[in-house]
């Protein structure tokens, strides 16, 4: 399973069920990739999966380690350079040399050394929040080189990607074949926001994100942006939430049963919170519509 300490990344529980819940489909639509946890989850030969994401750190994860041949590094020291992070130090806590390492890396970097650092800048803030630095940039140095370690084994993965850097609500969908399934885990949004917007659009910026300001979601635009959704052509759809979130599972999921037949509904329970899934087969329904 694919780990990188990323925030938001589904439960190897609920990771596990949507690996076994691909069956036969031959092409995924993944709007929200985040950390390509699930992504990876459900990748085979003879599937494409084509996935959206806001931040820089979900493109480079793709196209930078499961779309790549081999691993590709042009990190062999701590280097230093006056970029983003460096000048506006815009996150609490971190020291000049850190600063300047992210820098460094952020202009000369690969994909595949980018998907490191993301991820060893993630693990060097307090509890993985990016809310406070808690590392120096030898420790910095250090997970770097873990993460790209880690990331050995999911290079070169079965079947095809397709990534785009960017907002899934500003692509246009239109003639195309619907896809056979769209795996669906979007921001959640606790206490007025998601937590991508409030405290990832540093990492963004510091990794030369294209998105310049990482969209908000909040309890009001998360169910127009999720009908919004349900305009993508598919045959199935998997959709993932989470308890204690606004708008409510209920919420989310009485407006998901306007769209399509529930074949399969799933919880999972871990740390007080509960997960769910459920899987809507849109065939039918759309033939049901018709036949109304
Ligand atoms: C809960 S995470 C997805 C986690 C994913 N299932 C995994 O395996 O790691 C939600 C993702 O949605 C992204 N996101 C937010 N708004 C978006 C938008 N308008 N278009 C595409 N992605 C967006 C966030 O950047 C975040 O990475």
């Amino acid at each position: 399973m694919y780990r990188t300490g990323f925030i938001g990344a589904s439960t190897q529980e609920a990771t596990q069920w949507v690996a076994q819940s691909v069956g036969d489909a031959r092409t995924i639509c993944v709007p929200f990739a985040g950390s390509g946890r699930d992504i990876f989850s459900m990748a085979g030969p003879d599937r494409l999966i084509e996935s959206w994401d806001t931040q820089f750190y979900s493109r480079a994860v793709v196209e930078g380690v499961f779309a790549a041949k081999e691993m590709k590094t042009n990190v062999d020291a701590i280097r230093y350079r006056k970029g983003y992070m460096f000048e506006t130090r815009s996150l609490k806590n971190i020291d000049e040399r850190s600063a300047g390492f992210i820098d460094w890396v952020a202009d000369e970097g690969t994909m595949f050394d980018k998907a490191a650092m993301s991820s060893a800048i993630v693990r060097c803030t307090l509890m993985g929040r990016m809310t406070q630095w808690y590392a120096n940039v030898e420790q910095l140095y250090a997970r770097f080189l873990r993460a790209r370690e880690n990331n050995l084994p999911f290079l070169n993965a079965p079947g095809e990607f397709i990534h785009h850097e960017g907002s899934v609500l500003d692509y246009k969908f239109e003639d195309i074949e619907p896809f056979d399934l769209m795996q669906v885990d979007p921001p959640k949004v606790v206490v007025g926001g998601d937590v991508y917007s409030s405290n990832f659009d540093v990492l963004n910026k510091a990794m030369h994100g294209a998105v310049e300001t990482l969209p908000k979601w909040t309890s009001k635009v998360s169910l127009a942006n999720f009908r919004q959704l349900m305009n993508i052509p598919t045959k199935r759809i998997l959709f993932m939430y989470v308890s204690g979130v606004k708008p409510t599972y209920e919420e989310v999921r009485r407006m998901l049963l306007e769209y399509g037949e529930p074949i399969e509904e799933k919880s999972f329970t871990h740390r007080g919170r509960t997960d769910y899934g459920i899987i809507l087969d849109r065939r039918n329904h759309s033939l049901h519509q018709s036949e109304e």
